[in-house]
């Protein structure tokens, strides 16, 4: 059998965001030289913990603890200010940071931020929950061809020229929302002046640099924001996010083509949970949920809400292994559903009559969907120092319960689980088969 040279690595959120795409990020990028983000924006928090040491990220990629090169691609929107605090908080901890930036990735302006806010609060129904940060406006006019990018902030004429057509129409779009905030043009083009100085030695032009390190050999690590459900094109409009947060994302949003993206890895909670609106299936409102909520500290890394949480949603995993052609699995957060017992896992909808095995991304279609459940027997509570000698000891160590649910999952979705998560430490973490050695 011939050996399959692996030389990438896409990490994806198969679920709603926030299944520790971070903390798997972090596990893998030890074995990689560049870390990659290609979506998103600081919409994103992703956590990591190593040795009881917190890091919580928005735009660096994880992979920066490690002292990896790390990566802000083209399909990114950034705001400035966010990166820069980021890198100062970095440099305060001690850890060098290694940044490249796409000098095509689009800039969040401060009329993004605030369009962002003013637009979600008077959708209604229609929200999104966003987390205010500018990511729908910012991506608006990437579409529409009004945006800014890295490269015009370390242009001062074009930037002033551009901000000087751009903020006035800004100004009208603010007082249709009835806000009074007055942007001030000669403060932002001076203030964005300045963030493209400070930014300008990391600026670069990224799909050489990748596709030139991929042909030379050495490995890459792209780090997924959100999640597939929150995706623009296959999760559930208008309540997700504005990029496509599918694996297919991370060639688009950095120039390195698909048949270079040799592994998508889906990772997956072994519970659900969503930040923001729209229907969840499996949500659980009363004290089951409120106990995972708490085991599980389901509080947004970025906006410190209080997620909604649900059972694992079989036909929501489905759909989004086959979007995005997940090769295999992380599951994580496991540890977080000690003591519940039966823990239930939805293998399908029922609609009216119906018996439906699809998830249909069509938000009233959802909301009358009653999830079918599947009972599984749970596993006792373990002090945090018990899961980790249990991770420390490997697979046949887990709980017997905990090992048929992984099971159950893997057959169900026909895709391996290849990491299992039993903590939030870097190594609370047990390896069923080494992907980077196929
Ligand atoms: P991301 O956005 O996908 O990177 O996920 P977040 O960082 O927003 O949320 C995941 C949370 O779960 C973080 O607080 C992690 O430290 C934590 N975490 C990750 N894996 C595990 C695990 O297996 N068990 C426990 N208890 N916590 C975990
Ligand atoms: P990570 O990378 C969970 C949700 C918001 C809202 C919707 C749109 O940490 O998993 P936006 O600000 O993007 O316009 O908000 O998407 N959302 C997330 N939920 N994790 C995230 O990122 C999210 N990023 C956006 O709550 O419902
Ligand atoms: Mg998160």
């Amino acid at each position: 059998m011939v050996e399959k040279m692996m030389r990438t690595l896409v990490i994806i959120g198969s679920q709603w965001g926030d299944e520790g795409k971070g903390k798997i990020t972090d596990y893998y990028a030890d074995q990689v030289k560049y870390v990659v983000r290609f979506q998103g924006g600081n919409n994103a928090g992703h956590t990591i913990v190593v040795d009881g040491e917190r890091f919580a990220f928005h735009l660096i990629p994880s992979g920066v603890v490690r002292g990896k090169t790390v990566i802000i691609g083209n399909g990114v929107v950034v705001d400035p200010a966010v990166l820069l605090e980021e890198i100062r908080q970095l440099d305060e901890r001690g850890i060098k940071v290694n940044l490249k930036i796409s000098s095509k990735a689009h800039v969040i302006m401060p009329y993004h931020v605030a369009q962002d806010g003013l637009q979600d609060a008077m959708k209604g129904k229609y929200a999104a929950g966003t987390t205010k940060r500018g990511i729908g406006p910012a991506y608006s006019d990437k579409a529409a061809r009004d945006g800014i990018r890295m490269m015009d902030l370390i242009q001062p004429k074009i930037l002033k020229e551009k901000l000087e057509f751009i903020i006035p129409i800004k100004q009208k779009m603010l007082e249709i929302y009835q806000s009074d905030q007055v942007l001030d043009s000669g403060g932002i083009i001076k203030q964005y002046t300045a963030y493209g100085k400070a930014l300008e030695p990391y600026i670069d032009d990224i799909e050489y640099l990748l596709n030139d390190a991929i042909t030379r050999g050495s490995k890459v690590l792209f780090e997924g924001a959100q999640g597939a459900l929150l995706g623009i094109d296959h999760g559930l409009y208008p309540h997700g996010t504005s990029s496509n947060c599918c694996g297919q994302a991370a060639s688009t949003g950095t120039g390195v083509p698909m048949n270079k993206i040799d592994y998508v890895m889906g990772v997956v909670k072994a519970y659900t949970s969503r930040v923001g609106s729209g229907p969840v299936p499996t949500e659980l409102t009363g004290k089951t949920g409120e106990k995972i909520r708490e085991q599980g500290n389901e509080y947004g890394t970025t906006t410190g809400r209080p997620r909604r949480v649900g059972w694992l949603d079989l036909v929501a995993l489905k759909y989004t292994t086959m979007i995005n052609g997940f090769d295999g699995f992380a599951l994580t957060l496991l540890d977080v559903l000690e003591g519940i017992d039966p823990i239930k896992i939805c293998t399908a909808y029922k609609h009216g009559n119906d018996i439906i095995d699809r998830w249909i991304a069509d938000t009233n279609f959802l909301k009358d969907c009653d999830p079918v459940y599947k009972d599984m027997k749970g596993w006792s509570p373990r002090s945090p120092q018990e899961w980790n000698e249990i991770a420390n000891k490997g697979f046949d160590s887990l709980p017997g319960p905990m090992k048929e649910y992984i099971n159950v999952i893997e057959e169900f979705i026909g895709v391996p689980i290849v990491l299992v998560s039993i903590g939030p430490n870097r190594n609370d973490t047990v390896i069923r088969k080494d992907i980077f050695n196929l």
